[in-house]
Parts: structure tokens; C-alpha cells; sequence
């Protein structure tokens, strides 16, 4: 059959609050013009991210009820570990409250002033985290990665030439880790090869330096794998990512993505004295290695949630949601990036709006126009989230891409819910001549996306 169908049937549901335009009018502009600033309640579909909005599976939720709940020694760890232990290959699991917390603690260790960290592309908090500690966070992503129009099966790759230059001109000695985001979120949910993971490897070998992964969505990785790179595709998923994490010293994830979880994360390595002193960082900042931040029915949901997210059933399912809306918008000319990404389909707003400068963030436009047109919630992915201002001019330094994402939380919408949002982005698109530009009117000093406040540009 052709028709791939949601691998799942619905047990609950949650009703969904219509708006009219006019009341979204008004809750747009009490929000600033900055959907992180709605009410959910006020939201008919949301795309604003895939992390933490889960549905969770009825094992999991009878996980829920099995947490053991004891401070130390659960039996809701072991499970835990086991099951992050099956898929990372590493020695040591440290269960944090979400992905941040694990950065927060890595890069604290081995952060500072004169260090550089380099990835494909680092994701905002994992930038803040290390740039919060006075070291450099560089991004060498491949030439293909940076050109939206570009067809390509793995736009996330690493630039392994510039890695081996960028490591020659600053000293090894000065690059603590390298980290590779799988699938890489900023730069448009695309994939890494398995070939690519392996030069990087080398070069790291090489230099003497650790390799880590992002892991947030290694599952969504590993089954491109599968369907893209040669000489993957009769291996199973579980396969290709016990292959990807061999190649790694150690991860960092939330398990609010491909854990399928509401809540969580950890931090995994082979190093004994690496792992000891996040362990002690650990109890200051989240609590004891047993638990970390999380309880017992947390961990025991994140371990359920590890064995469905390798369901190939699931995945194939997955990963067609995003390329159907995908399909629909390029069929009616919307730019996207091509081709579509695991989690989320992501707008070309520079092709979109191009009369719209960066200094006038085009992707706030857009989100702005999705939220009135149909109640969506998608967010900007361009110069609102990474544009930094020139220390002498003030001038601001627009980010690489301007990008509106639209993010598919795990089996939440079912196909027709597709249907609506690829109607209102097409509508929306017919009538961008009339979209106009913003100007920030409040913007904190990190991380200004979640909390500044816009004005349209009249
Ligand atoms: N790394 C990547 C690649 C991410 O996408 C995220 C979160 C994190 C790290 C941080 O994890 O939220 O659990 O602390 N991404 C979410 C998103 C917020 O919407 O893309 P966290």
C-alpha cells in the first residue's frame, strides 16, 4: 500500500481552542509579536517546537505508575541506564533534567576563556552554554549545508577540511571537544552521514581530541541513514545507531526529542575522571547520579520511550510527516529548505519576503502572518535568534540564514492537521506582498528570541 498510515491508534485526546482572527490580532500584539509569548491555550496547531510535546505511549504512562521513587539506587535508574547504556555504548549515563542542564555541566568543565569548540552547527543553548564559560563556539558546516536550495541526502555534515585547518591554525591543545549535531537542528533538521562521522573521527584521532554527540534526534539520523547512505539500507535502525555512537567519547541529549518524553536528559562518556567531575558538578546543580533532575517515572518513561523510537514502523511514519508538507509547499512554490528535514519543515524566509531585510528579521514576518492566517505557532530560525550586534558600529551581523521552522511534535497531529497548516502557509504566501518587516523594541542580553518584544515596521 501506499498510503503510510499514523502507526498508532488515539487512547486520549485534548481539545483543541478555536480563535478568530480578530482575537489573534490582538493576542499577537499583547504578546509583542512573539509567539514564545502566547498562551498555548491560544494556539490551534503548534509548531513551535518538537521538544517536550511528545505523545507519550500507554507503556509509557504505565511506566508513569512503575517509577520507583527512592533518592538513591532506584530501580527506575538502572532501567534508565541500561536502556541509554544499549544505545551510546558508553561507560557512564548522567540523567539531567533536560539537554541544557548536560551542557551546562560538560562545558562548565571543560569551557573558558582562550578554548574552542567546533560542530557542524551548534544549537542556541548549546552556543550559550560554552560561550557563557569565555571559550568560542565555531560552526564548520558543509558548503551544501548552508544553501537552502540545495538538494543534498546529508546537508548536516561536518566540513572536515576546514575542522583539520581550524585545529592546525589554533593548537589541539586548545579545542577540548568536538560535537556533532545529529540531526542538525539550526541548520535545518538535516542529517549526518555515517562516512562523514568517521572522517571526523579520524581527524580527532588524529589530534588527540574527544568527539561528542548532540543526540537529540539520533534515531531521526540513524533511519536516513538507512534510507540515504550506501551500503545501509538492510541494516536495521537499532544497527546504524550502535555504529554512529561507536564512533563517539560521549553525548549530550535531550530527551525531550527522540526519547519521546516530556522531560529529560543526560550526559554519557567513556572518561573516568571526566565522568567523576560531572558527577560532582551534578549534585551541586541537579542532584544526586542516580536521579540527577528528574524522578523515578521520568527515567522509567525515557527508557520505554528509547525502545519505540527504533520501531522502523515509527520512523518511516516520522520522517514522511515532515517530507508530505514538505511536498505540498514546494509544489506551491514555497521556499523551503530542500530536502525536507527529520523533525520540522523550515522556511526560506530570505526567498519568501526577499524585498524584507535582515535588520527587519523576514522570519518574524512570516511567523507573525502564520499565527493570524491560522492560529500556528511556528518560530524564527534566523537573525531574531543568532544576530549579534557589531561591538564598534552597532550594526547588526544578520545571521547566516533567515528560517521560519515549523516543527512536528511526535505523534500529536495526524495527517489532516498537516493538511490545515500546509493551507495556511500556502495562503500566506500568496499574499506576501502585503507582510511587512519588525522592529525590537526589548531584547535581553542572551538568548534574546524567547523574551523580545516586536513591532511591525510601518
Ligand atoms: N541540542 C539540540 C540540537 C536541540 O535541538 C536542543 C533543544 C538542545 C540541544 C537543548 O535541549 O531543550 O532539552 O535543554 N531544542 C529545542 C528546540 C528547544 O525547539 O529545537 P533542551
Amino acid at each position: 500500500m501506499k498510503t503510510i498510515i499514523e502507526p498508532f491508534k488515539i487512547k486520549t485526546v485534548e481539545p483543541i481552542k478555536f480563535t478568530t482572527k480578530e482575537e489573534r490580532e490582538k493576542i499577537l500584539k499583547d504578546a509583542g509579536y512573539n509567539p514564545f509569548l502566547i498562551n498555548a491555550e491560544d494556539v490551534i496547531i503548534d509548531l513551535l517546537t518538537d521538544s517536550g510535546t511528545s505523545a507519550m505511549s500507554s507503556e509509557q504512562w504505565s511506566g508513569i505508575m512503575k517509577g520507583d521513587e527512592s533518592y538513591a539506587g532506584a530501580k527506575s535508574f538502572f532501567r534508565f541506564e541500561s536502556a541509554v547504556k544499549e544505545i551510546t555504548g558508553n561507560k557512564y549515563v548522567i540523567p539531567t533534567h533536560q539537554g541544557r542542564a548536560a551542557e551546562k555541566i560538560l562545558f562548565s568543565i571543560l569551557g573558558g576563556e582562550g578554548k574552542y569548540f567546533i560542530s557542524n552547527t551548534f544549537f542556541d543553548t548549546t552556543r550559550a552554554n560554552i560561550e557563557f564559560t569565555g571559550a568560542e563556539a565555531v560552526d564548520l558546516l558543509c558548503p551544501e549545508g548552508k544553501k537552502p536550495e540545495v538538494v543534498a541526502p546529508f546537508k548536516g555534515n561536518l566540513d572536515v577540511e576546514k575542522l583539520k585547518a581550524f585545529i592546525e591554525e589554533k593548537g589541539k591543545e586548545n579545542i577540548p571537544l568536538v560535537m556533532m549535531t545529529i540531526t542538525n537542528n539550526s541548520g535545518g533538521g538535516q542529517p549526518v552521514s555515517l562516512e562523514n562521522i568517521k572522517q571526523v573521527r579520524k581527524v580527532c584521532d588524529r589530534y588527540g581530541i574527544p568527539l561528542f554527540f548532540d543526540a537529540c534526534r539520533f534515531a531521526e539520523n540513524a533511519y536516513f541513514i538507512k534510507k540515504r547512505e550506501e551500503g545501509y539500507s538492510n541494516k536495521s535502525v537499532r544497527e546504524i545507531v550502535k555504529e554512529i555512537f561507536s564512533y563517539a567519547d560521549g553525548t549530550t541529549m535531550s530527551a525531550k526529542k527522540d526519547a519521546l518524553v516530556n522531560i529529560g536528559g543526560w550526559l554519557s562518556m567513556n572518561d573516568d575522571n571526566l565522568a567523576m567531575q560531572c558527577r560532582n558538578l551534578l549534585i551541586v546543580t541537579e542532584g544526586f547520579p542516580t536521579y540527577g533532575g528528574l524522578a523515578g517515572r521520568d527515567l522509567e518513561a525515557i527508557a520505554q520511550g528509547l525502545e519505540e523510537v527504533l520501531d522502523e514502523n515509527y520512523l518511516r511514519y516520522r520522517i514522511r510527516s515532515a517530507e508530505y508538507l514538505g511536498e505540498k509547499l514546494t509544489a506551491a512554490g514555497v521556499p523551503i529548505i530542500e530536502p525536507p528535514g527529520g523533525h520540522a519543515i523550515y522556511i526560506d524566509a530570505k526567498r519568501f519576503l526577499p524585498d524584507i531585510p535582515p535588520e527587519q528579521y523576514p522570519g518574524q514576518s512570516i511567523v507573525c502572518e502564520l499565527y493570524l492566517e491560522g492560529g500556528i505557532r511556528s518560530v524564527e530560525i534566523g537573525s531574531v535568534m543568532f544576530g549579534k550586534y557589531d561591538k564598534k558600529t552597532g550594526r547588526l551581523i544578520p545571521a547566516m540564514m533567515e528560517l521560519v521552522r515549523l516543527a512536528i511534535p511526535r505523534r500529536v497531529y495526524t495527517q489532516s492537521h498537516i493538511d490545515y497548516v500546509a493551507e495556511v502557509v500556502i495562503e500566506t504566501f500568496k499574499k506576501r506582498d502585503k507582510l511587512k518587516g519588525y522592529k525590537i523594541t526589548y531584547e535581553a542580553p542572551v538568548l534574546r528570541h524567547f523574551t523580545a518584544r516586536f513591532e511591525p515596521v510601518i
